[in-house]
């Protein structure tokens, strides 16, 4: 089969390498890709947020499978459109990725659904933020509504800085995705990623996984798109996961079916396990998870674009759908100053090396060629991505990897799955 894919990420690298590895795969076409991605495969400068330049690709290259990666377009209907034109896309269309591109919708489709989930207020003023804030405690959660590249949430400590966080959203520093906000209740205990696949009435899950959201070890400085995960997260015992699917997976298929809401694609949960040991959703997401991919991919045993081909089809419950029982971590290295100002344009050496390496990969994210050259052109630039027979392995061998690759200013967290290696909770 011919599969087209767009993205430009690591994520999209990774869906790349697990598509590269399908045997009914013929021929796969990336849009934009980047620079790890168009060596591997045929790349199009075509903006996945364009649905008439995707429809316009689409139509010369007649892919039988098309892959959405990001939820940009997905939010903006580019499933919907191409799905218009006869194409078979993984991806959900306008309606369903509302659970991303609206926290507001979201919430509220889990109130309806009994989902557990933190007791919140959608607010559109200064006053309903007050109010809100006057019938909690802190810290309290502020969200902007819509999309926001991941940095559209604070934690405020105190009543002032929650206000001056919701005024500024107000005045517009999330564009139109902050003039809607949430107040949440701050909900404690340990983060956890689900990604999953479904079609609307089969829900497959890949192994549960842990992003690392923060710049600096020990989880300190400004919220990041990521610095690592790892998977699998040795404390989900097979209790915990039945407790998931009863409350949380299951409902969720549910309330899409009783509300009609067709969905053919990734379903991420963002979940909190309380210290009591609820699990609680933080967040949907329409898509893959970045840098969860990753670390998940690799662990996926069976044929991928097999898997995705049938979940578009909506045929999921026919797919094989086996995951490993190995690990897999997986650093992000990021320009120096990421996620503030950065430079671009650093000349990167020593991947070959690294990927020369046994069980070792290299997916690039912000990287481009200049004159030849492979140089830095994003945030995060690369993910150096390793499997084990155990975290410890898997960890030991990312940083080896980490250690062949240079670039001027580069920066990784050092202590990526050190939170898995405890084998425990973590609060
Ligand atoms: N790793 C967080 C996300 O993909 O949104």
């Amino acid at each position: 089969m011919n599969v087209l894919l767009l993205g430009s990420g690591g994520r999209e690298h990774a869906i790349l390498r697990a598509l590269r590895k399908s045997a009914c795969v013929d021929r796969i076409h990336a849009a934009p890709g980047n620079a790890g991605m168009s060596a591997e495969t045929p790349c199009h400068r075509v903006d996945p947020m364009n649905p008439d330049a995707v429809i316009e690709l689409a139509y010369a290259l007649k892919p039988d499978l098309v892959i959405i990666g990001p939820e940009g377009p997905l939010c903006l209907g580019v499933a919907d459109a191409l799905r218009n034109e006869g194409y078979v896309v993984f991806g959900p269309g306008r309606q369903g990725a509302m659970l991303e591109g609206s926290k507001s919708f979201a919430k509220a489709f889990m109130k309806r659904h009994g989902i557990p989930t933190a007791d919140f207020d959608i607010c559109v003023s200064l006053s309903d933020v007050s109010a809100a804030l006057a019938r909690r405690r802190p810290p309290f959660v502020i969200k902007a509504d819509g999309l926001a590249a991941g940095k559209g949430v604070v934690i405020a400590d105190t009543v002032q800085e929650a206000k001056d966080a919701a005024s500024g959203m107000f005045a517009g520093s999330f564009g139109e995705s902050g003039k809607t906000l949430l107040v949440e209740d701050f909900m404690a205990g340990d983060e956890l990623t689900l990604l999953t696949v479904t079609d609307g009435t089969t829900l497959r899950t890949l192994v549960p996984s842990q992003d690392h959201k923060r710049v600096f070890d020990h989880d300190k400085g400004p919220n990041t798109g990521g610095m690592g995960a790892f998977a699998p997260v040795p404390w989900l015992d097979a209790g915990l996961m039945d407790r998931i699917r009863r409350e949380i997976l299951d409902p969720t298929v549910r309330g899409l079916q009783s509300e009609r809401i067709p969905y053919r694609g990734a379903l991420y949960f963002g979940l909190m396990i309380t210290p009591e040991g609820a699990p609680k959703v933080v967040e949907y997401n329409v898509r893959f998870g970045d840098p969860e991919t990753q670390a998940v991919l690799p662990l996926f045993e069976e044929d991928f674009a097999r898997a995705l081909l049938a979940c578009a089809e909506g045929k999921l419950e026919n797919a094989p759908w086996r995951n490993a029982s190995q690990f897999a971590v997986d650093v992000v290295l990021t320009s120096g100053g990421y996620p503030g100002k950065y430079p671009t344009g650093i000349p990167i050496t020593g991947i070959r090396e690294a990927e020369s390496m046994d069980h070792v990969s290299v997916l690039h994210a912000g990287t481009a060629l200049k004159d030849g050259e492979l140089v830095t052109s994003g945030g995060r630039v690369l993910n150096v991505v390793a499997t084990g027979n155990t975290l410890e392995e898997a960890i030991e061998r990312a940083y080896r990897g980490v250690e062949c690759i240079s670039f001027d200013g580069a920066h990784f967290r050092r202590d990526i799955a050190r939170k898995g290696r405890k084998g425990g909770m973590m609060s």
